[in-house]
């Protein structure tokens, strides 16, 4: 949208004229992407690399920032009336006009299984601004391992991607994991590039079926350089922590890892009871994040990544004794804005929900 333009719908006058509406609800009239503040996307292409996997190229609005390798993105879509938003990778590099995410079918998961089903040219989606700190540094490592499973692949490929673009002399080790051949997202995109850039170094490794399995043996014989290479790590906890386990008894070199679901240090075994006051529920007793129990409860407070690190969740307590399930801190809090999936019932809490 042309800045004086926005400037002018911006303005005090243009918000009350529109009132009780707001001046999105009339821009979307015009076009649905367009937002005074708000980034929004349309996708421009959606591709099926594999039977459970969706790949999108996003044309963001003019609200959009930009981000670094390694980022993330809050993705938004309306279903039954209800805006569901959820955390995805940016798989494309930095400064490519779109942005790219593939997203991998979740079990029964609402959004993935969206997408994977549904998601095609044209849909609209809301965006955050880009966050997240799995970013490599300005200054290319000598050597890196580009270590990944599944899904997880998809901030390492933005990695990837950035240092072959922007033409760094990183030796790249990359060793995926995946099920089948059939499951494999980049397959194509990787192998080309390995055969591009004789300082790419290209393993995939598929697990299905008595497949091998990551350990101590396998790292020795792919990666004998271990110790000297800088890693990004991203897959599934299990995989997460095994790899950190090996590459931690056998290097000191930084490990730069992205998790797509929570390991929590704390107990969430629950104390006291939870109220939920505009709902006017109480649950008692209950285990699980204050998100978890709302959702027994038969609640759905709105939620992105349930583990921290989007906001979506973010609530009132009115009042309550809360245990933080990343660091194990209890505390008393009052009209305190909290996130409830990262937040359990320490004793008595009375939520605005
Ligand atoms: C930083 C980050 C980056 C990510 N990047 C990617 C990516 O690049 N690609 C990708 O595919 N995914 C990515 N994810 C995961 C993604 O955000 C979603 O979590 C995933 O797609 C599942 O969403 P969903 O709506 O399909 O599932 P949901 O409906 O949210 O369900 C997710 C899981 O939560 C459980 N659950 C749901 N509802 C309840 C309930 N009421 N009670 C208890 N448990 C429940 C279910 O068991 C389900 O398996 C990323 C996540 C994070 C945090
Ligand atoms: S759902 Fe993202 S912070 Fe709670």
């Amino acid at each position: 949208m042309n800045p004086i333009v926005k400037r002018m719908l911006g303005s005090a006058l243009a918000r009350g004229l529109a009132h009780p509406s707001s001046v999105d609800d009339y821009l979307a009239l015009i076009d649905d992407r367009l937002s005074l503040a708000e980034p929004r996307g349309r996708v421009v292409h959606a591709v099926r690399q594999t039977r459970d996997s969706v790949t999108l190229a996003i044309e963001p609005n003019s609200n959009w920032r930009g981000h670094h390798a390694g980022q993330h993105v809050l993705v938004g879509l309306t279903l039954d009336g209800v805006r569901h938003s959820r955390c995805f990778s940016i798989a494309s590099a930095p400064g490519d006009p779109l942005i790219e995410i593939t997203v991998k079918r979740n079990g029964a998961g609402r959004v993935s299984n969206h997408l994977v089903d549904h998601a095609q040219r044209g849909q609209l989606l809301y965006l955050s601004p880009a966050e997240g700190d799995f970013c490599p540094p300005s200054q290319a490592p000598a050597r890196a391992l580009l270590l990944s499973a599944g899904s997880g692949i998809t901030p390492v490929m933005s990695v990837l991607r950035t240092w072959l673009s922007h033409g760094a002399s990183t030796d790249i080790v990359f060793l995926h994991y995946a099920r089948a051949p059939v499951d494999m997202i980049y397959a194509d995109e990787l192998e080309a590039l390995a055969a591009e850039h004789a300082r790419l170094q290209s393993i995939t490794v598929f697990t299905g079926a008595g497949g091998a399995r990551l350990d101590g043996a396998a790292l020795d014989a792919r990666v004998p350089d271990l110790a000297e290479r800088e890693t990004w790590l991203c897959g599934p906890a299990g995989f997460m922590d095994t790899a950190e386990t090996l590459i931690a008894a056998r290097s000191s070199a930084p490990l730069h890892r992205e998790q797509f679901a929570a390991s929590r240090r704390a107990s969430a075994h629950g104390q006291g009871a939870v109220q939920f006051l505009k709902s006017d529920i109480a649950a008692s007793g209950e285990h699980g994040s204050l998100l978890e129990i709302a959702e027994r409860a038969g609640l759905s407070p709105p939620y992105g990544c349930r583990m921290g690190i989007c906001h979506a969740c973010k609530c009132r307590i009115a009042e309550g004794t809360v245990r933080d399930l990343r660091t194990d801190r209890v505390r008393q809090v009052r009209d305190t804005d909290l996130q409830l999936c990262i937040h359990a019932a320490a004793g008595d809490v009375a939520i605005d929900f």
